[in-house]
This record gives C-alpha cells, structure tokens and sequence, in this order.
C-alpha cells in the first residue's frame, strides 16, 4: 500500500511486550519505567490480527521486537502463528540476546528467519554499565546459539554516541568481522528532541524513502518512530487504525512525546 507522499509499506515492525531484562542507561531509567497494564497489552489473536491485515495490504517483511521480545510469555508459540501468515517472506527479531541461547532453536523452529542482536561493546565491565544488569557471556552465548540455529544472518546492532570510529564502536566492528556478523551503527536518538540520523550499516532514517509502519505492545499503529500521532487497533478496529496511520504517515520524523524505546522497539 502508498503512502500519501507515495512511499510503499512494506515493513511492519511489532512491539511484544514494551518489558526488558536489561536496563540500557540510554532506553530506560535505572528504576525502570512503569509497565503496561497486562489487560491493555495486545493478546497474540489481536497481534496476529493486525499482521494478517498488513500482509493482505502489501506487508512482507515484519521485525518482532520489545521492550525486549523474549520475556514475553510463550513468545515460541507467538512466532509459529505469526509466521504461518502466508506473505511474509522475511520475518526478523531485534533482541538483547540475554535469553537467545535458551530460545534459539525453537524460535527457528517456529518459522522465525534471522535475527538482530544488540550489543554496544565487547568489554563486560563497559557492558554491565551500559545495561545496568546484563552479563555478556548471556549475549555471546545467544549469537552462538543463533548461529548453530541457522538464524542468519545475525545482525549486531550497535548504539554509538557520536560516530564508528570511537573505540567501543571499533572493537564490536573487529568482533564482527571476526565473527562474520553484520554490524549496524545507531546513533543514539532522543525520541523527545527528535535527534535522529541514518543507520549505518542499515536502512533506518531515511524518511523520503520509509517503508515503515509500527505496532506498539497496546496496540498503537504509529506512522513513525517521530511522531505523536497513533491508532489503536482496539478503539478503531485494525482497518480503520491502519489505513488512518498509513495515510497520516509524516514525509518526515519531528519528536514523540509520549512513547519510549521500551515500548516502540527501536
Ligand atoms: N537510540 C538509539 N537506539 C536505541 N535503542 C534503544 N534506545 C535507543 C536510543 N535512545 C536500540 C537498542 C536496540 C534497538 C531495539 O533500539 O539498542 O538495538
Ligand atoms: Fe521513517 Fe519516521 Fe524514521 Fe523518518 S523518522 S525514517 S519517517 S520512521
């Protein structure tokens, strides 16, 4: 389907839970952040609903993410209905990799395709600081479970503070090439100034050619990573929230008040 400026979305990215294990000094505050309440989070039929909808409307390609999307329950079993939508044919997960050791297999299993993982650093110390409580063997244990599982290929997304060339950003480079993992640098965004720039490595920040739209774990269609404008899919119904959002789709990213990384997945 075109949007109003005649960009074609192809690509809908699904929030599971806005819940993380980590604490990234970057995403959230150190207490947290207040969680949604259970009854207002998507059930997996309303999920698998609204994907259904994008794919008859011209949907291909869909990223699970969070929040971080392994700590929703019976995420396997979200997977296998998800990916037996008939029109996906690239369906990705963007996670922390601290529970993807334990998940791996059984999310390939499930119709799950490739993955992205994030990691910042290759140092544990810096790792720990950066995510509060996070331990890195969990995420090199995750890549090589993801590996062994054939979800490939695995992506590295790493959040920089200014450019690649600063240090922690060249030893996940080496790491990467090392390992013959594909990088992607993201510049930290501030969803509030609206500082955003293009993804190295990857396609994010590019508005004139956008080919996003995003579920948010409530059930929010949102146009953009940079906006404020939303359609719930349970006060509109699917049709009425999707069609809205893609025609209000922004010809460019401003600022979103009333979202967090934890629940817009990035
Ligand atoms: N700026 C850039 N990327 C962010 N992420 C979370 N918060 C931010 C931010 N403020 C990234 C995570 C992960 C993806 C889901 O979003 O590092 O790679
Ligand atoms: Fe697309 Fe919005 Fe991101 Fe721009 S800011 S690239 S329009 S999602």
């Amino acid at each position: 389907m075109l949007d109003s400026f005649n960009r074609k979305i192809n690509y809908l990215r699904v929030s599971v839970t806005d819940r993380c294990n980590l604490r990234c000094n970057y995403c959230m505050p150190e207490c947290g952040i207040e969680a949604m309440p259970h009854d207002k989070i998507l059930r997996f039929e309303e999920i698998v609903g609204v994907v259904s909808f994008a794919v008859g409307n011209g949907v291909n390609k869909v990223r699970i993410t969070g929040g971080e999307p392994l700590v929703r329950k019976d995420i396997v079993k979200l997977i296998e209905q998800i990916s037996s939508v008939s029109g996906i044919t690239d369906l990705g997960m963007t996670t922390n990799g601290i529970l993807l050791d334990r998940f791996a297999q059984s999310l390939k299993d499930a119709g799950l395709q490739r993955i992205n993982i994030s990691l910042d650093t290759v140092n544990p110390e810096k790792y720990r600081q950066i995510t509060r409580t996070g331990n890195i063997e969990d995420v090199f244990k995750g890549i090589d479970a993801a590996r062994k599982a054939g979800l490939e290929p695995i992506k590295i997304n790493c959040v920089i503070k200014n450019n690649s060339k600063e240090p922690d950003a060249l030893e996940v480079k080496k790491f990467c090439d090392e390992n013959g993992l594909k990088v992607r640098f993201i510049k930290e965004m501030n969803l509030e100034t609206g500082q955003f720039s293009v993804v190295e490595g990857g396609d994010g920040g590019h508005c004139a050619s956008c080919n996003r739209m995003r579920l948010t774990a409530n059930g929010d269609l949102k146009p953009c990573l940079f906006t404020d404008l939303s359609y719930n899919v349970r006060e509109m119904g699917v049709e009425a929230a999707y069609l809205a959002a893609i025609k209000n789709k922004p010809v460019c990213g401003s600022i979103n008040h009333k979202n967090q990384f934890s629940n817009i997945g990035g």
